[in-house]
């Protein structure tokens, strides 16, 4: 695991300046999908799907929102809270495992959306650890001083790439977008640390097997259904209970803090056992965590980003509040940032 801080110096020798969150959006699509909905696709039931996950509902993007859109509409309501011009932005980071294509990135779609056009552009894939990789990235370009003003979006459009007769996976992802504009900032720590890490070992537990160079589009590839997201749900709880326990309790020692000075969690909201384990284990009361699993189910990158906005927009958290996000997703990779707003 490799870990930064807001406390070093840049390799030039200037101080490294605080960076903080200027301006948070989301947009979730307006189609609502129900667990009652899904007993009629698959064999389930809405008493399994919600003891086994937390998750009632979730969200489905029209057919004419891709990835791009839903991340533009998520960038527009970041710029507008945090008073920052599209063409202020100086880079925009967009972690995604459901890109509109393969190329061009989904950065450079919703660049030419927003008119950010004096931005640089690019995708970040980390699966549903994105948007803490983005964060991370973003604050080193600020907090050296290259840049002032950087976009950092999660969006994804999971129901394109979800096998809808596959009752292990349908019931658990929805589509959505979160964004945060980032800044360098006088008062207050901003983000304070960052913990990541990852493990290509373990990558075949959580993917979408086809559809790349080892297994390009084919008629074979397509009836194999290698084109879907495949996900090994036992295995991928284990590591990622772990993991975000870790993550935690690490970014914590970089600053010499404890859970105690920490006034909210917001985790990838992937299963509420997954969170209910890691309070657990970190002896936290859950309702300190942040949870819209119920409504939304998995989004992926988009999911600490969406409870992130939500957080702030709904008063759960204020300002001067240590926030702990935690994070886990396929690769494996997973990651834990500490921000006082
Ligand atoms: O976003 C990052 C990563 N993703 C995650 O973190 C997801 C991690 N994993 C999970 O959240 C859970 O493992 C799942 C929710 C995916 C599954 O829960 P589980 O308690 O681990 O169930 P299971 O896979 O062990 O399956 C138990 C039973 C099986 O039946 P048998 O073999 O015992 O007869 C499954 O076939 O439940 C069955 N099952 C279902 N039954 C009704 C699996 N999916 C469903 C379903 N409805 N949708």
């Amino acid at each position: 695991m490799s870990a930064t801080d807001n406390t070093g110096r840049s390799a030039d020798g200037r101080g490294v300046r605080n960076v903080g969150i200027l301006g948070t959006g989301c947009y979730l699509p307006e189609k609502v999908m129900s667990n009652r909905d899904l007993e009629e696709l698959v064999d389930t039931s809405d008493e399994w799907i919600f003891s086994r996950t937390g998750i009632r509902e979730r969200r489905l993007a029209a057919d004419d929102e891709s990835t791009s859109v839903l991340a533009a509409r998520a960038a527009e309501a970041a710029l507008e809270r945090a008073g920052v011009r599209a063409d202020e932005l100086e880079m925009i980071l967009v972690a995604t495992i459901t890109p509109d294509m393969l190329f061009p990135s989904t950065a450079c779609l919703v660049q030419d959306l927003i008119g950010a056009k004096n931005a640089v552009c690019m995708d970040i894939e980390a699966a549903c650890s994105g948007f803490l990789y983005v964060l991370e990235t973003a604050r080193q370009y600020i907090a050296t001083g290259s840049m002032d003003r950087v976009l950092v979006i999660g969006a994804e459009k999971l129901s394109s790439f979800i096998d809808w007769t596959d009752r292990t996976t349908c019931v658990l992802f929805g589509d959505g977008a979160g964004a945060a504009v980032l800044g360098p900032q006088d008062s207050g720590r901003g983000i304070m640390a960052s913990v990541m890490g990852s493990d290509g070992g373990l990558a075949h537990l959580l993917r979408i097997p086809g559809g790349g160079s080892r297994r390009p589009p084919s008629h074979e590839m397509i009836d194999r259904g290698d084109h879907y997201l495949r996900m090994e749900g036992r295995e991928v709880f284990k590591h990622a209970v772990r993991c975000m326990c870790e993550a935690s309790q690490m970014v914590l020692e970089k600053v010499g803090m404890t859970m105690d000075d920490v006034a909210c969690v917001i985790p990838h909201q992937a299963n509420m056992r997954i969170m209910k384990a890691v309070a657990a284990r970190l002896d936290v009361p859950i309702d300190r965590f942040y949870l819209n699993v119920e409504q939304y189910g998995n989004i992926s990158a988009a999911s600490a980003a969406v409870a992130l906005d939500e957080a702030i927009r709904k008063g759960v958290v204020k300002p001067s509040d240590i926030v702990l996000m935690v994070v886990f997703g396929g690769g494996f990779t997973w990651g834990a940032t500490l921000l006082e707003l």
